[in-house]
């Protein structure tokens, strides 16, 4: 806890140093260009995209035939979610086959033709890789269960029965989030992290590491660009099985995250895999401190590229959020990779509810405005942008009434769990309608046509039904849509590399509405102003521009007033975004 204290104050000063408007010489960190910094990955999520074969599950095929789209977005990577053989009670971040492919969403000649259609468009594909834990349903786990003595044995932790309870561990998603899970086979409790049939693999055996090592051979030898390491911070386990404090689970990641071999397995994985394919990396989770994020990321100590840190997706509630702590904590982490390492800039994922809705305002006056607000954010950033799939169209959450309706193991386990200890459930079903992940999951809304041209069949999961307005066909037309909007951006990143390598300074930090930035590159300069709020604001960038300077608008999601520019004191309005370059 001391060495995290005094690593945030000493950031706090080097920050304080660095943000002076005064200091000429602009230092550009970790300058090396690379293509995954330069990337604009698009987050696809299969199971909801599209159906080809009406069955109600998106598929492999249904990308196929959406390939076009993705190339008319500008994105130049797509992260596919989990697409492996599973039983899917985790909708495939179980996985029972690492080296095929779901049978919903297709086959693996499939795959190949998806892959060639990717690269022929210029758009690399990062898969995900789910090696904390496999399914249960794995032939890994079935032998292991099977008896003491079977070679898979230690592929898992197993704890026996007549040694008494193990050391109380909690799991995410187990309906009473004990994360030993008791199997009268032999007698013993296996381990698990997330769900019951996601029991935990056993990094400390070297035979577990080979395999894995195998399993990214065989995808980087198809020729994939990427790795996502789903979940990969609680690979290591302390197998000693430390006592952890009372209350220990209310900071889940402080006692699992970093355990201590991780370092180790990373480079093994750097050595084994990644610099023999040069396959990008990128870690969920970046542990728990900046020591922790850079360990992992810090190019000299070959392990990984980059990792997402949760504390800004974390920050939004359903009673709003503070701006000041989210410019905190995106300059925080910006400061933490000023010299070295690289970082990712995201706001939702397929864990989290959607971006509009959490971080903006998705009601009819706003939802428009604070989306391309938000995209602008997400795409101006120092960083390699990750976007979810759905949020170019400014899709909202679903807020669905009743439990039957949802599909996420967590959220129904903890209903279950609610049940049986008397928790308050119409405070749960109100908080999942903010919170849930169905609420990131629904289809994509292609069309106004039935099931939003998702699929011809019985959607696995409700579709929002206000996608017969705000669905991919209508806004394609519209050239004031948020999917145009979004193609102007990422075109405008791509088109100027001060956007992503350019130095991230902070303005107005104290500003409780408006989040204000500059990014500079050489000789280059840019201003990013976002009302984060749905009032007018005014803003006088008086105080860091100079006087005789004209700022070239680049984008907006407003028309400005050509006069207000060379004013300097802007009014800007509610969710109102703007990109100048300054001339200098
Ligand atoms: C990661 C995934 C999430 C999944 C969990 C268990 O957090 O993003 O969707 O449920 O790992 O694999």
């Amino acid at each position: 806890m001391y060495k995290w204290l005094l690593a945030v104050l000493l950031m706090g000063v080097v920050f304080a140093a660095c943000n002076s408007e005064k200091k000429e010489k602009q230092t550009t960190a970790d300058t090396e260009a690379q293509w995954w910094k330069e990337a604009v990955v698009y987050q696809l999520y299969p199971r909801s995209f599209k159906d080809s074969d009406g069955d109600g599950v998106g598929d492999l095929k249904g990308i196929i035939s959406k390939l076009d789209y993705l190339k008319s977005l500008g994105v130049t990577a797509v992260w596919l979610n989990p697409i492996y053989e599973s039983p899917n009670d985790d909708n495939g971040y179980d996985i029972s086959n690492y080296r095929a492919i779901m049978k919903q969403f297709g086959t693996m000649e499939d795959f190949d033709a998806l892959l060639k259609g990717m690269h022929e468009r210029g758009i690399k594909v990062i898969m995900d890789l789910v090696v904390n834990h496999s399914s249960d349903e794995h032939e890994w786990f079935k032998q292991s269960r099977s008896s003491r003595t079977n070679k898979y044995r230690n592929y898992y932790h197993w704890w026996p029965a007549e040694k008494g309870k193990p050391t109380p561990r909690y799991s995410l998603f187990d309906v009473n989030h004990d994360a030993w899970m008791y199997d009268s086979v032999t007698n013993a409790y296996y381990l698990h992290y997330f769900s019951r049939k996601q029991p935990d693999l056993n990094w400390e055996n070297p035979e577990v590491r080979k395999e894995v090592y195998g399993i990214m051979k065989f995808w980087a030898d198809k020729g994939i660009d990427g790795f996502r390491l789903d979940a990969f911070q609680f690979a290591a386990k302390d197998t000693t099985w430390p006592a952890f404090p009372v209350g220990y689970e209310k900071n889940f990641s402080l006692y699992y995250a970093v355990g201590p071999h991780l370092h180790n397995y990373l480079k093994e994985i750097n050595t084994e895999v990644l610099s023999k394919y040069h396959v990008m990396s990128v870690a969920e989770g970046a542990g728990n401190s900046f020591k922790d994020a850079h360990d992992m990321v810090d190019a000299s100590r070959k392990e990984l590229n980059m990792a997402y840190a949760f504390d800004a997706v974390d920050l939004a509630k359903k009673d709003g959020y503070s701006v000041i702590k989210l410019k905190e904590i995106f300059t925080k982490w910006d400061s933490a990779f000023a010299t070295n390492g690289w970082l990712s800039i995201f706001l939702a994922n397929h864990d989290q509810a959607r971006l509009v809705t959490r971080f903006g305002d998705d009601s009819p006056a706003f939802r428009e405005v604070s989306s391309k607000m938000l995209s602008t954010f997400i795409m101006t950033m120092r960083g390699t942008p990750y976007y979810y799939n759905g949020d170019e169209l400014g899709m909202t959450n679903i807020r669905m009434d009743k439990i039957e309706d949802y599909n996420d193991v967590a959220t129904l386990n903890e209903y279950k769990h609610l049940v049986a200890t008397g928790g308050n459930i119409p405070q749960f079903m109100d908080n999942i309608k903010f919170s849930c992940r169905d609420n990131g999951r629904t289809p994509f809304q292609w069309d106004n046509s039935t099931n939003a041209g998702f699929t011809t069949g019985k959607p696995w999961l409700k579709i929002n039904p206000n996608y017969t307005t705000i669905n991919a066909a209508a806004q394609d037309k519209d050239p004031n849509s948020t999917l145009n909007y979004f193609r102007a951006l990422t075109k405008l990143r791509k088109d100027n590399k001060v956007l992503v390598y350019g130095k991230y300074e902070l303005l107005d930090k104290n500003n409780p509405n408006i989040y204000a930035y500059t990014r500079t590159l050489g000789t280059e300069k840019w201003l990013v102003l976002l009302n984060f709020s749905k009032n007018n604001i005014s803003f006088d960038v008086n105080e860091w521009i100079a006087p005789k300077n004209t700022p070239e608008l680049k984008i907006s999601n407003y028309k400005v007033d050509k006069d207000e520019q060379t004013r300097h004191n802007y009014v800007l309005k509610p969710y109102e975004a703007r990109v100048y370059k300054l001339s200098y």
